[in-house]
């Protein structure tokens, strides 16, 4: 239990990308292997990668992933090669449309294929740039997020009462996290009192991501539902609220997880200081304010029921003996009535089960925005990896 311990999401690993599949933590550790970059774009659809900095990350070993298999059927880096190449970049930077990063990550390492096919590079030789150049994005952004914590800890004094919303944490990044990154540095400094970890519905990043990193770094925490935010607020139970971003416009307005913009209002009603952390790579000046930002909605099924993945206990033989059968030919999916999913599938000497279970009328409309937008009026500062600075200083960054 200490920051040391807390998980690093994604690596590069026998010509394949690894994520950690996000969508079944904290009770099943499963680890994804993409060996295409259409499975980097699923995972990334998905959310077994999420998180601004992450899916930049992903999509970047995505496009070198493309390189290193289909693009090595090209018999040279042509025309054809780099039409093909730039098709797939563009697949994988807009397989998520708020956070900025990964259309940034995607573009960037444009720039290395560009400069690598202009060079004579045959497709191996590129491909190995583009795999370098991905890992260096990973390296650049864990010490980003190393800088931008020890910037934000220096705010802070013993004994600070913090909130947090959604996973900004080393589960959304190369590496050591963004919010969750000045709390680690803060919590080294001893400066940490307490954690108040917001569920984030619908998805939860927060009860089960946050809460399980912070329990992995040993930081005091407590799980709260989204709507007693203001409770603990107006009991005078926290000191200041800091969030990641996904997007943040010239002038300082910010797309964050929804449910961002409900905690800055409230902070300012209970005169809290509302921070956002994160790296200057969610910084996109070609947008004024944030009234340009799309805002991703998902899947209604996020709302009308539940997920669940975890390890059957089968506790007799005969239950033993019952799932073996079940799963004799590969996982089975399970009849269930009234649209509940249930699949079940052998895993390391046991059973996994997967679940999504509707818990609202049949036929209910739903609204389902995955982000919200924060005007920069309600954020106090943003923490970056070149300094703390105010919405002011953020075209000059
Ligand atoms: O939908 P998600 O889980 O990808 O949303 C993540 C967030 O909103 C995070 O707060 C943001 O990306 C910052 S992560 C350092």
């Amino acid at each position: 239990m200490a920051v040391n311990d807390i998980p690093r999401t994604l690596w590069w690993e026998d010509n394949a990308l690894h994520l950690i599949d996000q969508t079944r933590l904290p009770l099943q550790g499963d680890v994804l292997v993409c060996n295409t970059y259409e499975g980097v774009m699923l995972a990334i659809q998905s959310l077994a990668v999420r998180g601004a900095p992450a899916i930049g990350i992903a999509g970047a070993f995505g496009l070198a992933l493309w390189a290193l298999t289909e693009g090595l059927s090209f018999p040279d880096s042509g025309a054809d090669y780099l039409a093909r190449a730039h098709e797939v970049a563009e697949q994988l930077a807009s397989a998520r449309p708020t956070a900025v990063n990964l259309s940034w990550a995607v573009h960037k390492l444009c720039e290395t294929l560009d400069a690598a096919v202009a060079e004579g590079l045959d497709p191996q030789a590129v491909g190995e740039r583009l795999l370098d150049g991905a890992r260096q994005q990973a390296a650049d952004d864990e010490a980003a997020n190393r800088a931008l914590g020890a910037a934000g800890a220096a705010l802070f004094s013993a004994p600070t009462k913090f909130l947090t919303h959604c996973n900004a944490g080393s589960l959304a990044t190369a590496f050591y996290g963004t919010a969750l990154g000045v709390i680690y540095a803060a919590h080294e400094q001893e400066k940490v009192e307490h954690v108040w970890v917001d569920e984030t519905r619908p998805v939860n990043q927060g009860s089960r991501l946050t809460a399980w990193e912070l329990l992995v770094a040993g930081v005091p925490s407590t799980l709260i539902c989204d709507n007693m935010a203001a409770t603990v607020m107006r009991e005078g139970w926290v000191d200041a609220v800091i969030v990641g971003a996904d997007r943040i416009c010239a002038n300082g307005d910010t797309a964050n997880k929804i449910g961002t913009l409900g905690l800055a209002v409230l902070a300012k009603e209970f005169d809290i200081p509302f921070y956002v952390a994160a790296p200057t790579s969610t910084i996109d000046l070609s947008l004024p304010d944030g009234s340009g930002i799309v805002i991703e909605e998902r899947d209604p099924r996020e709302i009308e029921g539940f997920t669940a993945s975890g390890q059957l206990d089968p506790n007799t033989p005969a239950i033993a003996v019952a799932l073996d059968k079940m799963t004799a030919e590969g996982a089975a999916d399970l009849p269930l009535t009234k649209g509940h999913r249930l699949n079940i599938a052998r895993k390391g000497g046991g059973y996994a089960f997967d679940g999504w279970f509707k818990n609202t009328p049949s036929h209910v409309q739903v609204f389902n925005p995955a982000f919200d937008l924060t005007p920069a009026t309600y954020i106090r500062a943003y923490i970056t990896e070149k300094g703390v600075v105010t919405a002011a200083d953020i075209p000059s960054l």
